[in-house]
């Protein structure tokens, strides 16, 4: 993502569905899980993205809602969850009434609000009195294998790697949902690896949402330095780890 776009989601959100939309899913089933989603919860997961989380609501008998800044995105998760009511817009300016749902979430989302409080809020103002907000991401760089390749990319093009930020480290999601007036319930971290069978699709994956030219450029360095991933079978494995917390909503 180099952001140059105007829209740059939409413009990747094929590649993004292909690539990295089945990714999160050990995470989706844990949070899920850990805020007691099951037949007629109401859930609502904000920076929905292509939908896979929803699917995983929809497969549980749970009613499914989604929101994304991207319509790219959007339109992926209205066709991957035609029963799903997914909406066009920001994380921090929900386009639902209060107290609309059982459950809140944002996978690897929240991180990209232009104010995660104020984000978190309207997740706050959406959910029943009581109900759960769930939130996971990227645990700190340490803990990633992407993190030895996304590095190897920046040096080649002398470009530093942002800092982790607080929400990557331990404690970091509990912080902020207390903060935001919700009792933690739950938290930890969850492994979640990401497999792809060859060269291509990891410098794609790695490179998405760089052009033709761009992703020639970094091959090499992307192959490179990946080869401690490299399975038996000619494609890679790289061990990621997420961190998750679950908050109940004050009454
Ligand atoms: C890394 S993708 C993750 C998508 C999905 N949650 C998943 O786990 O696969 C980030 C998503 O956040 C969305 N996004 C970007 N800015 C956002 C904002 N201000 N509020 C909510 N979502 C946002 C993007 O459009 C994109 O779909």
């Amino acid at each position: 993502m180099d952001g140059a776009d105007e829209d740059p989601w939409s413009a990747v959100a094929e590649g993004w569905a292909e690539l990295w939309g089945g990714f999160a899913d050990p995470v989706r089933r844990t949070i899920l899980t850990a805020a007691g989603v099951g037949p007629g919860t109401r859930v609502l997961d904000v920076g929905c993205g292509s939908g896979e989380l929803l699917a995983h609501v929809d497969a549980s008998g749970a009613h499914p809602a989604g929101v994304d800044p991207a319509p790219g995105m959007v339109a992926l998760a209205r066709a991957l969850v035609p029963g799903a009511d997914v909406r066009v817009a920001p994380a921090d300016a929900l386009p639902w009434d209060d107290a609309r749902f059982d459950v809140v979430t944002a996978v690897n989302s929240l991180q990209l609000a232009g104010s995660i409080t104020d984000a978190l809020a309207e997740a706050v103002r959406v959910a029943v009195p009581g109900g759960r907000v769930a939130v996971a991401s990227w645990a700190e760089g340490a803990l990633n294998d992407l993190d030895v390749v996304q590095r190897a990319v920046a040096a080649a093009a002398d470009e530093d790697v942002p800092p982790d930020g607080p929400l990557r480290e331990a404690g970091g999601f509990e912080a902020l949902l207390a903060g935001g007036g919700l009792e933690v319930v739950a938290a930890g971290l969850v492994e979640v690896p990401w497999e792809v069978p060859d060269d291509a699709t990891l410098v794609r994956g790695v490179l998405l949402g760089e052009d033709a030219e761009g992703t020639d450029a970094g091959h090499r360095t992307v192959v490179e330095a990946a080869r401690p991933f490299r399975t038996e079978a000619g494609g890679y494995r790289l061990v990621n780890a997420f961190r998750y917390a679950v908050g109940v909503a004050p009454d």
